[in-house]
């Protein structure tokens, strides 16, 4: 049986991916969320379609680094866990977060804090039995500081620089870190923003879910996104403040 731990099982990106993995045999999912009611509609849409699945539900506080560290280990030493996807994310409307300082906290908190702590128990009990593949969703966004969407793509640069330093401790283990940089996909995080251009949820989770199959590494989804980055990353300063990015 593989088990397989999504945190922020609700978001759009990680039900997708869920449903993927619910079709493996011999896959058992450990649902983790902030609430219970939408972690059991997650749940059940599953078993409507996968009744044979094993699924559990847990909530936690996501700032809890205790309560995190906590639930991360009673669930690997009761199941053990194979594979562990950090999806959660939370991304306001720039202007109001750079208006609000409480807006702003609770965004850097949400999407970057936290899931560095799951990731950090995460790799805690991989290491300990160098064996497991841990999967974060970071973002394109972590690229570069844009006027229009740096605070919360301080927060995936922040999950990026964190998860280069965990793949680096895992080389010559058996532990897999995988980074993965979704481009702007449709989901309700991008609900203000026109459809035209955005990924399909499903076909990002398609390849969260093919990478957190391979070996340790960063991985643009869709591919074309590495190309743009680098593009991006290597303007020079004064050429790229004057886009309107
Ligand atoms: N959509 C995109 O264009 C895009 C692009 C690149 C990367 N990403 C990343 O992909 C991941 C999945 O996002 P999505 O697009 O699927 O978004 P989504 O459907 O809007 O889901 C957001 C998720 O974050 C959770 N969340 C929000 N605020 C929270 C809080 N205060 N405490 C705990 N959990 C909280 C939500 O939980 P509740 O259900 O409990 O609210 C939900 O599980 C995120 O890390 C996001 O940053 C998205």
């Amino acid at each position: 049986m593989q088990h397989i731990v999504i945190v922020g099982a609700t978001s759009t990106i990680a039900r997708e991916c869920a449903l993927i993995w619910a079709k493996r045999p011999e896959t058992s999912l450990h649902l983790v969320g902030r609430d219970d009611e939408r972690l059991l509609a997650v749940r059940s849409d599953l078993l409507v379609r996968f009744p044979e699945v094993l699924i559990s539900t847990h909530t936690v506080d996501f700032l809890d680094a205790r309560a995190i560290d906590t639930l991360v280990s009673e669930i690997g030493q009761s199941v053990g866990i194979d594979k562990a996807l950090v999806a959660h994310g939370f991304m306001p409307d720039q202007l109001a977060a750079q208006a609000d300082l409480s807006l702003l906290k609770e965004t850097l908190e949400v999407s970057g804090v936290s899931p560095i702590l799951f990731a950090e128990s995460f790799a805690k009990h991989f290491f300990a039995s160098d064996s497991g593949t841990l999967g974060v969703i970071s973002s394109v966004a972590d690229v570069r500081g844009r006027r229009k969407n740096y605070i919360y793509g301080s927060t995936k640069a922040m999950i990026s620089y964190y998860l280069a330093g965990l793949a680096h401790r895992a080389f010559g283990t058996s532990v897999k870190i995988i980074s993965l940089k979704p481009g702007p996909t449709a989901t309700p995080m991008t609900g203000h923003l026109p459809n035209r251009g955005l990924a399909k949820a499903s076909k990002v989770a398609a390849g969260i879910v093919e990478a957190m199959d391979g070996p340790t590494g960063v991985v643009f989804l869709p591919k074309i996104w590495r190309l743009i980055t680098l593009i991006i990353g290597l303007l020079p300063t004064r050429v790229f403040n004057r886009l309107n990015l």
